[in-house]
């Protein structure tokens, strides 16, 4: 596949048009950024590790029904995509409280969530990500009703599928974000999901092995996405 002209660089990955106006070479980078890239690093080999977790969690998806914009693996640290337009939302799933969710609403990290939290955030660094409801996304058109039921319907059956696969390796998927396109008139799933895009904790020890390690320097940041990745591959 032809390596064409970058068409996009965030914070941790690099989209290349191909010799084929549908699909995107979506390549892997260490960079790291946390609090809206007020903390910035690197993580050693992150991006081989995560374009591998990508592979393995889209694959899985695919084969449980959910339309992703993977295609296939083409190197260590890239894969090939379809040519989608990003919904501007981030849609975050919660399982147990962490994060922002302990900041906004006073809670301890860990409590068990009742339900499943669904949130949204716009996509929007100048105004760093804020957070949005249904209306809000209606009345901005950041997606019609019907998109925004079938992003919603996917999300809950994702949360669903990487759970379950998450708890077999002894892994628990504390919270997550999505990103979702328009490829030819439909809703897909695009980005990562990897340690960067999920908050994912060893079961009975709760180890933190994902970006946390990085957002607050609890240090053995490599060795956690490495550990994520040798179960995931197993
Ligand atoms: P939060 O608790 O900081 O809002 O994060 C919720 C989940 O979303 C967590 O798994 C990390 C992920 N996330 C991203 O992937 N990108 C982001 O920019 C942010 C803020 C969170």
């Amino acid at each position: 596949m032809h390596k064409g002209n970058k068409i996009y660089e965030g914070k941790a990955k690099i989209l290349y048009e191909t010799d084929n106006k549908d699909l995107l070479i979506q390549y892997f980078k260490d960079d790291a950024t946390a609090f809206n890239a007020a903390k910035k690093g690197t993580i050693h080999d992150k991006g081989v590790v995560n374009n591998k977790i990508s592979t393995k969690m889209f694959a899985l998806l695919e084969s449980k029904g959910i339309p992703t914009h993977f295609v296939e693996n083409l190197s260590e640290r890239e894969m090939l995509v379809k040519r989608v337009a990003i919904v501007p939302l981030e849609v975050i799933t919660r399982n147990k409280a962490a994060g922002s969710f302990c900041r906004n609403y006073g809670v301890q990290e860990g409590r068990v969530l009742a339900v499943p939290v669904q949130e949204f955030s716009y996509k929007c660094d100048a105004l760093n990500d804020p957070l949005i409801n249904d209306s809000h996304i209606l009345a901005l058109e950041l997606a019609t009703k019907e998109e925004l039921e079938t992003i919603k319907n996917m999300s809950t059956k994702i949360n669903g599928i990487i759970r379950d696969f998450f708890a077999k390796l002894n892994l628990e998927l504390i919270d997550f974000k999505l990103e979702f396109g328009r490829y030819k008139g439909k809703i897909i799933l695009a980005d990562e999901i990897s340690p960067d895009t999920c908050r994912i904790w060893e079961v009975g020890t709760g180890r933190k092995l994902d970006k946390d390690r990085f957002r607050h320097d609890l240090g053995n940041v490599e060795e956690a996405y490495q550990e994520v990745l040798s179960r995931v591959t197993k």
